[in-house]
């Protein structure tokens, strides 16, 4: 059975954390599924890892949703989010367009943005139209040639506003939200503080799940692994029971341990 939303907030509300991994295609889409993951986000990242940019910034719309589309033939159950890419948020109508397209034609269930106060409007209006909305705080991969690859949130001031950020999101009509490379009191903090499931990256374990980049699950990614992530691959034999680890890891506690804790 296909996985929803209200199946998100039920393991939110039961501490069960919630599995999720990056896809871009069918084939990977398949094995996510087959390992039990909840929710398969087609990031943005795919600029990185499958086309090579040392960015995510040249990813356009329309490779957003061809990748949507190959994920959601091989996807049956996970809750399935797609990025906005880069620019994509330029204006209301660009983001009311390019949510229609990665739901139209792309057929995710929920589309994310990056970013904080200069999103709400953008979110309110999705929210009001029925589309599920994912925001995205902390370390901003969009942002990144003004604000580098950084942990967010490590001083007093920046970590009120990500809180606020995160407050005035949720009452702008976000769903989820992704927290990136936050320390994880933060991060504990951000979490016990709202009504939404959190889905960390490099935030520590005290949110309600977790996601990684595919790649780094598998140990695809050429040269340096962020620190926050792993190599599920490693003394197994293949894609599915890699995948499978991973899932059973962040069910049971045991991923991310204190030695993925960034800031
Ligand atoms: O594009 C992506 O893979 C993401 C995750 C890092 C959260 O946005
Ligand atoms: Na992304």
């Amino acid at each position: 059975m296909k996985k929803t939303l209200k199946h998100l907030y039920k393991l939110a509300a039961n501490k069960q954390p919630i599995a999720c991994v990056t896809a871009y295609d069918a084939a990977f889409a398949h094995w996510a599924n087959e390992a039990g993951m909840d929710v398969i986000l087609v990031g943005d990242s795919l600029g990185m890892v499958v086309q090579g940019h040392a960015t995510t910034l040249p990813v356009t719309l329309e490779d957003m949703v061809y990748h949507t589309q190959l994920v959601q033939r091989g996807n049956q159950q996970a809750w399935c989010v797609a990025d906005l890419p880069f620019m994509a948020d330029k204006s209301l109508d660009s983001v009311l367009d390019g949510a229609a397209q990665l739901l139209k034609v792309g057929h995710a269930d929920m589309v994310k943005l990056e970013g904080g106060q200069r999103i709400l409007p953008f979110v309110k209006a999705l929210a009001e139209r029925g589309v599920p909305v994912c925001g995205h705080l902390g370390l901003l991969p969009q942002s990144v040639l003004k604000k580098g690859y950084q942990v967010q949130g490590t001083n007093p001031e920046q970590a009120a506003q990500l809180l606020a950020d995160a407050k005035a999101l949720v009452a702008a009509g976000i769903d989820l939200l992704v927290l990136e490379c936050v320390p994880s009191d933060l991060a504990r903090q951000i979490t016990a503080a709202l009504p939404i499931p959190v889905i960390g990256i490099g935030a520590g374990s005290a949110v309600s799940g977790q996601v990684l980049v595919s790649y780094d699950v598998l140990g695809l990614t050429p040269g340096h692994t962020p620190k926050f992530s792993e190599n599920f691959l490693t003394g197994r034999d293949s894609i599915q029971a890699a995948f499978a680890a991973y899932v059973s890891a962040v069910k049971q506690g045991h991923f991310p341990t204190a030695a993925h804790e960034v800031g």
